[in-house]
């Protein structure tokens, strides 16, 4: 049978590969997944069932047509080991090897009949899919003993590739799934008075939160995304939403985490306990520090949300002049408490608020009717019952494109900068000139209960009112020199934008895959006491990421997928 033929073929080839690149025999990893209970798999890369030598059909056809139908379906695409959401992480960008469909049309077969392979990119080789801190704890010592190194992935939304690596081995959190909802949580150890805090696994997705949020008349902060992890790479790098304006990023609402950090041991971290480690948590990036199990957040009261929806005929003209426009008003819209999004693809923008009533809202988006209205277009404003209601009105419909390949660049924009223009002018060239675009008020303007020194987010976040991105895609049989275009356009478009904004910084998770000086714009001061923490509980280096507090630069072959910088 020629399917079963191509199959032995094609798990040959992984083989190989995989002995090749771990400093492990067979032996060692079958010793690896006795110790973490059988809990050790071979990564498998996401849509590799559609995949054959044989030109007319797939080699698991049922798995193939779910992979297809999905394949921009954040939730699934999470739910698979093998799927990043950004999917040049699934493919090495250097030499073009990927297991990817044609994302125009997912039936497309040129992207997976021969002479197409599926090929394991930068897909880890195997992952445990993590249940408690012994298999952490287990991971480790493999890992000081054989060198084969590891990342830690929990939904794959990574946008500069942390969560992938080629010869790696992986640590899947994504199966850490627990909510607990409780009045009178304490950080342990502390004396605190008990408050309503909500404690999850690391694992928990954003679609999770808002249902259960809605369920129980609470309000817990998150993003704009049902698949994003609540605890994971979003919690530790910063972790906005549409509320942070009012209520503050992820890191101010983060009471205790608990944690596996790389000498072996299971911490808990608040204000009390680590402390040095509760200041790196909250802003120093994920897959750094240690792998943490879980973490408990404020919930807050339910709150009723103001709204106000506008719409345009998004054309180059148009998008400039609404970009110049809105500025004007965007530190206005932040002191008042809204967060919003902007979203020239989807001709729109839409911005939330839970401090206003709904005619102190009218009022307050005047501006931005006004300025919807100067290109044509229009507003409308509207009332919801919950957070959770906003969410499913007017982001899960829309939400961001995933399952392609696609690089990006941001900048936050400081209030003091947000209404100059040769600053809108570049921002809204940087908009028109890439594939996709958008502007996120979801910086924690007004937001007064603080933590200053105790957050190592870069301190720009906090005088910011926007942060702006753009993003540029390709397919999966883009050529190298079109890949190394998508990046290099973007270096084009945003040095301006950087030059002009020389003391702000950007959001280490939404950034540039090269970042010029990444230290001082994902951290500002802090860099320098995040690095001795870093040495303090890593000293070995287990765990290392692209950009990372204690990177050890590009030239480990963890990295060899990652094209030069342009
Ligand atoms: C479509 C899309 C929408 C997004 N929307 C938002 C948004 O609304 N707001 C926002 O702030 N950001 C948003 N992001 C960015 C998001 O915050 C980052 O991609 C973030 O890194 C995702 O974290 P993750 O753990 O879910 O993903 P992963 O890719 O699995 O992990 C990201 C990083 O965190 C590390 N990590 C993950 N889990 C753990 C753990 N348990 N312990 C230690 N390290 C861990 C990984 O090693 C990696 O370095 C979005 C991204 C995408 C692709
Ligand atoms: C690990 O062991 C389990 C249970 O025996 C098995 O199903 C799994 O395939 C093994 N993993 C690998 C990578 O061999
Ligand atoms: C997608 O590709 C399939 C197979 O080539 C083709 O039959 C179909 O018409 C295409 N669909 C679209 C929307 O182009
Ligand atoms: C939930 O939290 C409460 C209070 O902190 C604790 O007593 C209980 O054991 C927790 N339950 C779970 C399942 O973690
Ligand atoms: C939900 O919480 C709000 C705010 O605390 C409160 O006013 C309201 O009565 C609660 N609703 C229900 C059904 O418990
Ligand atoms: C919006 O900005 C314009 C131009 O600076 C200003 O005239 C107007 O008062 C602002 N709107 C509000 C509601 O503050
Ligand atoms: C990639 O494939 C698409 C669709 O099959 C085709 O239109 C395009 O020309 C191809 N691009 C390259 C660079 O081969």
């Amino acid at each position: 049978m020629p399917g079963s033929l191509s199959l032995s073929i094609f798990h040959l080839g992984l083989f190989i590969s995989r002995v090749l690149c771990g400093g492990a025999t067979q032996a060692v990893w079958k010793a690896l997944n006795s110790t973490v209970g059988g809990r050790l798999h071979i990564g498998v890369p996401f849509s590799q069932s559609c995949f054959t030598r044989t030109p007319s059909n797939a080699e698991h056809p049922s798995q193939c047509r779910e992979v297809q139908a999905l394949y921009e379906d954040q939730l699934f695409r999470s739910s698979r080991f093998g799927g990043y959401q950004v999917t040049q992480w699934e493919t090495c960008q250097t030499t073009g090897d990927g297991c990817l469909l044609d994302w125009t049309n997912t039936s497309n077969p040129a992207a997976f009949t021969a002479p197409r392979q599926c090929m394991q990119g930068s897909v880890p080789d195997y992952y445990i899919d993590v249940r408690g801190p012994e298999d952490i704890q287990a991971a480790y010592r493999f890992s000081k003993k054989t060198k084969v190194p590891l990342v830690i992935k929990n939904s794959g939304h990574d946008y500069i590739g942390r969560s992938a690596g080629p010869g790696t081995l992986a640590l899947w959190t994504h199966n850490l799934n627990t909510i607990n909802l409780t009045t009178t949580f304490v950080p342990d150890r502390c004396a605190d008075e008990s408050r309503t805090a909500v404690t999850f696994g690391a694992g928990v997705q954003f679609r999770a939160v808002y249902d259960f949020a809605r369920a129980n008349n609470v309000t817990i902060l998150a993003g704009a995304d049902p698949a994003v992890g609540a605890t994971g790479g979003w919690s530790m790098g910063a972790g906005h939403g549409v509320l942070s304006p009012a209520m503050g990023l992820g890191v101010d609402r983060v009471l205790q985490y608990k944690i596996v950090t790389p000498d072996g041991k299971f911490r808990t971290v608040n204000k009390c306990q680590n402390p040095d480690l509760f200041f790196a948590l909250r802003g120093g990036g994920g897959g750094t520090f240690g792998v943490v199990l879980e973490g408990t957040f404020v919930a807050s009261p339910a709150v009723i949300m103001q709204v106000v929806l506008g719409t345009y005929e998004n054309t180059p003209e148009n998008t400039i002049s609404l970009v110049r426009a809105l500025g004007k008003n965007a530190t206005q819209m932040a002191s008042d408490g809204w967060g919003g999004y902007i979203a020239p693809p989807a001709s729109g923008g839409v911005w939330a608020n839970p401090l206003l009533d709904a005619e102190s809202a009218r009022k307050s988006a005047a501006g931005v009717a006004s300025a919807f209205e100067s290109v044509g277009g229009g507003v409308s404003f509207s009332t919801m019952p919950t957070h959770t209601d906003f969410f499913d009105t007017f982001i899960a419909p829309n939400t961001n494109p995933v399952g392609r390949p696609q690089v990006r660049s941001s900048r936050l924009i400081p209030d003091y900068l947000v209404a100059n223009d040769d600053v809108l002018s570049a921002l809204s060239t940087a908009m028109v000139s890439s594939d996709f675009s958008q502007i996120l008020a979801v910086t924690p303007y007004v937001f007064e209960d603080v933590d200053k020194k105790g957050t190592s987010i870069n301190p720009a976040w906090r005088t910011a009112v926007w942060h702006v991105l753009s993003m540029n895609a390709w397919n999966f049989n883009s050529t190298r020199s079109e890949r190394e275009n998508a990046y290099e356009r973007l270096k084009t478009f945003w040095t301006p934008v950087r030059d002009l904004t020389p003391d702000s910084g950007a959001y280490l998770n939404e950034a540039d895959t090269y970042e010029p000086d990444y230290k001082t714009s994902f951290w500002g001061p802090h860099h320098a006491k995040l690095l001795a923490i870093k040495n303090k509980y890593d000293p070995h280096h287990l765990l290392d990421c692209w950009r990372c507090v204690g990177w050890n630069g590009p030239s480990d072959p963890r990295y060899k997928c990652h094209l030069p910088a342009p």
